[in-house]
C-alpha cells in the first residue's frame, strides 16, 4: 500500500455566510487575496507538500471552481496574439495537468464530515490531507508540507494547530495533549466547539490534517454533533481510540479567509509579500492610514 500522502480533500461547499455578498454570485474560496483567488494559493500549498490529486467537495452554484481549475482557450489565444506572456503564465499557472483534479457533489449541507466522507471511494486505501480553504496559511515550509513532514516521522494521524486568540477556542475544534514539548506532541483527547471555559487546552484545529482512510467507515456512521452537522472532529476522536493523532504546533501565519476582517488582512499580508508588486501596495497602504 502507498503511505505516501498524494491526495488532498478541499471542503469549498459552504455558503460564505460571514463573507455575504461577496460570496453570493463567487464561490467563497474563489474570492481575491490581491491578485488571486484563495483557492489559487491552498492549490499551490498543496503541491509544495507533493499532494498530486485534488479532490474539491462543491456545492450547487460553485461551477466557477471547475471553470478557473479548466484551460481558457479564449483568454490566452487573446493574450498570446498580443504578446502578454506574463500575464499567460501566471493565468496558466494554477492549471493541473488533465486528470489531477475531482470534483464531487456533497448534495447535503451536513457538515465537514459529511464533506471529507464523500471523498471516499477517491481516496481509497491510502493516507490523505484534509485543507479546509478558508484559512490561508503563509508558511515556509508550506504548512501542509509540515504536516507531511511530521507524518514521514510518526506515522498515523496528523492534526495542524495553533493557539487560538484569547476567549475565541470555543469556536473552534480544540485538541487535548498528552504533554506539550516541543511542536508536535501525541494526542490524547479532541472536542468540537467546547463551551466557554471547558476547553482542555487553547490550541485549535487551525485547517490542515493527514489522516488515514479508516477515518471512511467512522464518518459514515458518524451522528451529529457541534451545531446538528457531522463533525469531522467527532469521527477523529473515534479514531483515536484505534490509531495515533498528533498536534503539529506548525510555523507559519493562518489569515481567516472566512470572515471579512481575515480577508481584509489576508488582502494586505498578500500585497506587502508580492514578488513585483509589494513596494507598490505599501505605498497605496500608507497612503491610507
Ligand atoms: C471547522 C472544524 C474545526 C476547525 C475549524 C477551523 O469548523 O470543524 O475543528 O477548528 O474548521 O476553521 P468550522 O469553521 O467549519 O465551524
Amino acid at each position: 500500500m502507498d503511505r505516501r500522502v498524494r491526495k488532498a480533500v478541499l471542503p469549498v461547499a459552504g455558503l460564505g455566510t460571514r463573507v455575504l455578498p461577496g460570496a453570493k454570485t463567487t464561490p467563497k474560496n474563489m474570492l481575491n487575496v490581491f491578485d488571486r483567488p484563495i483557492l489559487s494559493y491552498v492549490i499551490e500549498e498543496g503541491r509544495a507538500a507533493g499532494i498530486e490529486h485534488f479532490v474539491f467537495i462543491v456545492g450547487r452554484g460553485q461551477g466557477a471552481i471547475e471553470d478557473y481549475f479548466d484551460a481558457s482557450p479564449e483568454i490566452e489565444s487573446a493574450l498570446e496574439a498580443k504578446g502578454k506572456a506574463d500575464i499567460l503564465a501566471e493565468v496558466r499557472r494554477d492549471l493541473p495537468k488533465p486528470g489531477q483534479m475531482s470534483f464531487v457533489r456533497q448534495m447535503a449541507p451536513l457538515g465537514l464530515g459529511h464533506a471529507v466522507w464523500c471523498a471516499r471511494d477517491i481516496i481509497g486505501d491510502e493516507p490523505f490531507a484534509v485543507m479546509l480553504p478558508d484559512m490561508l496559511m503563509a508558511a515556509e515550509p508550506a504548512a501542509l508540507a509540515q504536516a507531511v513532514s511530521a507524518h514521514d516521522q510518526v506515522g498515523g494521524n496528523i492534526i495542524v494547530v495553533e493557539p487560538a486568540p484569547e476567549g475565541e477556542a470555543h469556536k473552534y475544534g480544540i485538541v487535548d495533549l498528552e504533554r506539550q514539548e516541543g511542536r508536535l506532541n501525541r494526542m490524547r483527547g479532541m472536542v468540537e466547539k467546547p463551551a466557554p471555559g471547558t476547553e482542555p487546552s487553547n490550541l485549535f484545529i487551525s485547517g490542515r490534517y493527514v489522516l488515514q482512510p479508516d477515518i471512511f467507515p467512522l464518518l459514515e456512521k458518524q451522528g451529529k454533533g457541534a451545531g446538528g452537522e457531522i463533525q469531522l472532529t467527532d469521527a477523529m476522536a473515534e479514531l483515536m481510540k484505534a490509531q495515533p493523532f498528533h498536534a503539529l504546533e506548525y510555523e507559519g501565519v493562518t489569515y481567516d479567509c472566512g470572515d471579512k476582517i481575515g480577508l481584509l488582512r489576508a488582502n494586505v499580508a498578500f500585497a506587502l509579500r508580492h514578488p513585483s508588486l509589494g513596494a507598490d501596495a505599501r505605498a497605496a497602504i500608507s497612503g491610507l492610514l
